[in-house]
């Protein structure tokens, strides 16, 4: 019988979905896995279900000796080298398509919650500090009706754009690709190059995937091309954006305020986070709620059962095919 390995906490829903059909191992702890724990599962499993956290990298994919399948619990797979798994014939796949509406809230709840200096304002409260109303108190900037700049328009950045209907917002985005005409329609969406984007919003989120040209694609200079009443959220991948360039930003506010879901050394932060009453620093929870965990454990389940059966997995990662040259 196969070997599939889930190398971290998984849905029990989802490991049901499998276990009758392999020999099924798994981990479920909160104790990441070590390297040395990842080559031993690649060179037992035919397939192994991994974590954003599990760098699956050429010494790990090269223990694989009958690994088929990488199967990605998320929708980034900035952490596997797929160009090295495509070039051996191991499949990459991820989650797309269950995410993005849960990660869109999540993004709301951060564009919203430090405009308004929620987190701040609870702890205060919680402290017993609030003696009565004040004119002054918890003061912060207004959402509706501002500018909105989405950086990467793809599922996520869409489901953004949608929702700032509703707070009458003027949209733009900037993409690698220029949406169609229709879609920029529906969501009321202006393309716009980086450094407008950044010069004219009041609010930036960043929804781009981690490659070798969006790497600190946010830096010092595009800092000081944004508002001084600005905020930046950010909810894609850490190394997108220079941190320490964040944090010398929002100390010298030179930018209004921040969140951020993910961190460029994470789960490590840069030094100075902290301590920024300006920033709202949360745990990478953008896809967080329950019924999409489980829906993107179902959708990790079906591909690896893909494979089992001898098929092409229905989510096989973009850049997978350019990399393989042949096998599709
Ligand atoms: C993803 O799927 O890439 C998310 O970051 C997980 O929350």
């Amino acid at each position: 019988m196969s070997i599939v390995t889930v190398t971290n906490m998984f849905p029990e829903g989802a490991l049901e979905k499998l276990a009758p059909h392999c020999d099924l191992r798994t981990n479920q702890t909160e104790n990441s896995p070590t390297a040395e724990d990842l080559k031993k599962y690649a060179f037992e499993s035919t397939a192994i279900v991994t974590y954003l956290s599990d760098k699956i990298d050429r010494d790990i994919i090269d223990c694989g000796e009958n690994l088929q399948l990488i199967a990605n619990y998320g929708a980034g797979f900035n952490n596997i080298d797929v160009a090295h798994a495509a070039k051996k014939g191991i499949w990459v796949t991820n989650t797309p398509g269950v995410l993005h509406e849960t990660t869109a809230d999540l993004t709301w709840a951060m564009i919203l919650g430090s405009a308004r200096r929620i987190v701040p304002a609870e702890r205060f409260t919680r402290e017993n500090r609030f003696k009565g109303w004040q004119a002054k108190m918890f003061l912060g900037g207004d959402v509706y009706g501002k500018t909105l700049g989405i950086i990467g328009c793809g599922e996520i950045g869409s489901a953004v754009a949608r929702r700032a209907s509703g707070f009458n917002m003027r949209v733009l985005y900037c993409n690698r690709n220029r949406l169609s005409a229709e879609k920029e329609k529906a969501l009321n969406a202006v393309y716009t190059p980086l450094e407008e984007l950044l010069q004219q919003s009041d609010f930036v989120t960043v929804h781009t995937p981690l490659t070798e040209q969006t790497q600190h694609l946010i830096g010092k200079e595009q800092f000081l091309m944004m508002k001084p009443s600005a905020y930046f959220i950010h909810t894609a991948r850490g190394k997108v954006v220079d941190d320490k360039a964040l944090v010398e930003a929002l100390k010298e506010e030179r930018i209004a305020g921040a969140a951020l879901d993910v961190y460029e050394n994470e789960p490590a932060l840069t030094e100075g986070m902290t301590e920024l009453e300006n920033l709202m620093l949360l745990p990478h929870i953008g896809s967080a709620s329950f019924e999409t965990r489980d829906k993107m454990a179902d959708l990790v389940a079906d591909n690896v059962l893909d494979v089992l059966a001898g098929k092409t997995p229905r989510c096989l990662v973009p850049s997978w095919g350019t990399s393989h040259g042949g096998k599709l």
